[in-house]
């Protein structure tokens, strides 16, 4: 069986998380989330990090921290994880969507001055699959309005925008560090930001929001999303490595990208002049051409011991959201058409050429037998 996804734990995880055990200092205080707040926050180019529990507590917490509630408008594209949009939900706000770019399947930002009205408080582009989010744009039309950006950069580790790390680019920004991700610690997520204002505020939301004077006094309404120690040490030790591993994502991306070349029907992941595209997984597209539909596909290479994921369901079409009276009506044409043809293939960062070669050969052989 090749998984979708194995972490790479091959580092100084178990000296640190054993020092954790060994020093007693296992919960959300320890020399650990420091380091590793401060390390993560400076590898995005920014001077705060404030880790979380999981990347859609941190999305949360963000909102929370820009005072976003009830009748506030975020917008966000319709292509995402359900996290993205539970956030707003989280906050009482109204998600308002966005349509996919065809190529990049990020946020269409010239899609998005349209989406303004006066209750948008907050922009909240994703950059899907490890491909940044063409920023520029998007951040012009919140000068323009006064609104927020918040990148969820989840899957996004160390992507890069016209030289500037995912992360740096917008108000702030949220990471994920599911077991999944580029870097893991095993749950988890953080905030990073260059705005201290944001950053405490965050700060005390995630700890219950004790006064700062008088610990069991409290003026809001606060969460325990504290990440641990243990898992700050996993999530260091790992950080020593991210650049090895954006580089075994883009190499493992490569390779797949050569040896599907002209297996006819497939739609290959892309990476924009100005772009890192750190693959967090090697997505791919199904089209007619393939002879053999996307959930087909996956039901073959599962057979022959390939784990694959589809891609994510667009919000707009999610039951959740039907149920609630969300989106009735509305239609965004691309991401719907990639999340209907849209799969990714074993990606995780030990994955082996090996492995590559065996999941490409598995494709073309399916297409060839057609
Ligand atoms: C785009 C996006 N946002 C948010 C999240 C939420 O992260 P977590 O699973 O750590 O809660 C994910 C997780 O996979 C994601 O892909």
């Amino acid at each position: 069986m090749i998984p979708v996804c194995v972490p790479l734990l091959g580092g100084r995880e178990l000296e640190y998380v054993t020092d954790c055990v060994r020093t007693n200092w296992i919960s959300s205080k320890g020399r650990y989330v420091n380091e590793f707040e401060e390390g993560f926050a400076r590898y995005c180019g920014v001077s705060e990090g404030i880790s979380t529990t999981n990347g859609t507590t941190a999305l949360h917490l963000a909102l929370a921290a820009l005072g976003v509630g009830k009748g506030d408008e975020v917008i966000l594209p319709a292509f995402t994880m359900m996290s993205t949009a539970f956030a707003v939900l989280y906050c009482g706000a109204t998600p308002v969507l966005v349509d996919a770019e065809p190529d990049t399947w990020n946020l269409d930002a010239t899609a998005l001055a349209g989406k303004v009205t006066p209750r948008t408080k907050v922009i909240l582009p994703v950059h899907i699959y490890g491909h940044p989010c063409d920023m520029d744009p998007i951040l012009g039309v919140a000068r323009d309005h006064d609104l927020w950006v918040v990148e969820d950069a989840a899957e996004a580790h160390g992507a890069l925008y016209r030289g500037r790390k995912a992360g740096g680019l917008g108000d702030c920004a949220c990471f994920s560090f599911y077991a999944n991700k580029i870097i893991t610690t095993g749950e988890g997520g953080m905030i990073v930001t260059g705005d201290e204002e944001i950053a405490d505020r965050a700060r005390s939301l995630k700890d219950l929001a004790f006064q700062k004077d008088r610990r069991f006094l409290h003026t809001d309404v606060g969460y325990n999303y504290r990440m641990t120690n243990i898992q700050a040490a996993i999530g260091l030790a790992q950080l020593e490595r991210i650049d090895e591993f954006v580089e075994m994502r883009r190499a493992h991306a490569a390779l797949y990208t050569r040896l599907l070349r002209g297996i006819p029907g497939i739609r290959f992941p892309v990476e924009r002049p100005w772009a890192r595209n750190v693959y967090w997984m090697y997505s791919i597209l199904i089209t007619d051409e393939f002879g053999l539909g996307r959930d087909a596909l996956m039901g073959e290479l599962a057979n022959r011991g390939i784990e694959t994921r589809t891609f994510f369901m667009p919000v707009h079409e999610q039951p959740v959201c039907r149920d609630m009276g969300l989106f009735t009506g509305e239609r965004y044409p691309v991401a719907e058409e990639i999340g209907r043809r849209g799969l990714y293939l074993p990606s995780g960062s030990g994955l082996t050429n090996e492995e590559i070669m065996h999941v490409a050969t598995a494709v073309r052989e399916i297409q060839g037998g057609l």
